[in-house]
């Protein structure tokens, strides 16, 4: 196990206790888990208190987990790929960027290419980068304040703290990326960010989901891994494709594309556009 998943596995442990508690849970709610985000198998495992709703205010209280956490995320896939190493989602990104900044007063210089949205410290930002070190214009990290506060970053990468069930403040950018984010969220809380992005979207703007999208049968024992440890921790899950299909339609939004970007992992791209 990669040094810094060992170090999470240690502190942010009390995602075990979770798992442990998730049969009493879901045998008080009838195998029926409400949408309601504070009453989980998580907090009912780690009795929380009342300002720690969501496992995300739980680690705000606690700057070492949260700490572990968010270098957990940069980590948790060492050698994997990323959406940004296929050129098909570069390509959509780059003339998503053309599109939209021919339009707006300052062109490409002071245009946004990507929007990384509860990107964490910004790993997926520098993968971007890396990938299209000269497509011009900013790459924007958003997350919770004390989150950003903490994302060391390069030129081109800049960082703005939102509560993404709040608002969208960066209007018109290319593209709006979640990765392993929309996920943590039960439908209703997921309608509400995904409205927050429509309303700041250009009509060329791409919506970019980067998660497992589960077959609608037969999946594979990670992507079931995933949607039980989502349960346990936020009263969430991972969505099939008729289930993310519903939920975008229902928010406004087109399917465009899914790209399996690395099958193995069974991770994808959804590409969407706001209708
Ligand atoms: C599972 S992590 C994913 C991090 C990153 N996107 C990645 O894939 O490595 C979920 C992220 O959502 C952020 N988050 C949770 N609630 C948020 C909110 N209300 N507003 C903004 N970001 C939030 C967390 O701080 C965390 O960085």
């Amino acid at each position: 196990m990669h040094d810094s998943a060992n170090q999470c596995v240690n502190r942010v442990d009390n995602s075990g206790l979770a798992m442990l508690t998730l049969p009493a849970f879901l045998r008080r709610h009838n195998y029926n888990p409400p949408e309601d985000k504070s009453d989980t198998a998580f907090a009912q495992g780690n009795r929380v208190t009342p300002d720690e709703v969501t496992f995300f205010q739980w680690l705000k209280n606690r700057p070492e987990n949260a700490k572990t956490f968010n270098i957990f995320m940069t980590s948790h896939r060492p050698g994997a790929k990323t959406p940004f190493d296929n050129p098909e989602v570069i390509k959509k990104i780059t003339d998503a960027f053309e599109k939209v900044t021919a339009r707006r007063e300052g062109g490409k210089a002071k245009g946004v290419s990507l929007v990384d949205i509860g990107g964490g410290i910004g790993h997926q930002c520098k993968a971007f980068k890396k990938q299209v070190p000269n497509l011009g214009g900013t790459i924007v990290l958003e997350d919770l304040e004390e989150v950003v506060a903490n994302a060391e970053l390069e030129d081109g990468i800049e960082k703005v703290p939102v509560d993404f069930l709040a608002s969208q403040p960066i209007q018109g950018a290319a593209s709006y990326y979640f990765r392993s984010v929309l996920h943590n969220w039960p439908d209703q809380y997921t309608r509400k960010i995904l409205g927050h992005v429509r309303d700041a979207m250009d009509q060329d703007s791409l919506l970019l989901l980067d998660e497992m999208v589960l077959p609608d049968r037969g999946a594979h024992r990670y992507e079931t891994q995933l949607d039980l440890t989502m349960l346990a921790l936020l009263n969430a899950e991972a969505r099939t494709r008729t289930h993310w299909n519903e939920l975008l339609t229902e928010s406004g939004f087109e399917v465009e594309d899914i790209i399996f970007y690395e099958e193995e992992a069974r991770q994808s791209i959804i590409i969407a556009k706001k209708v």
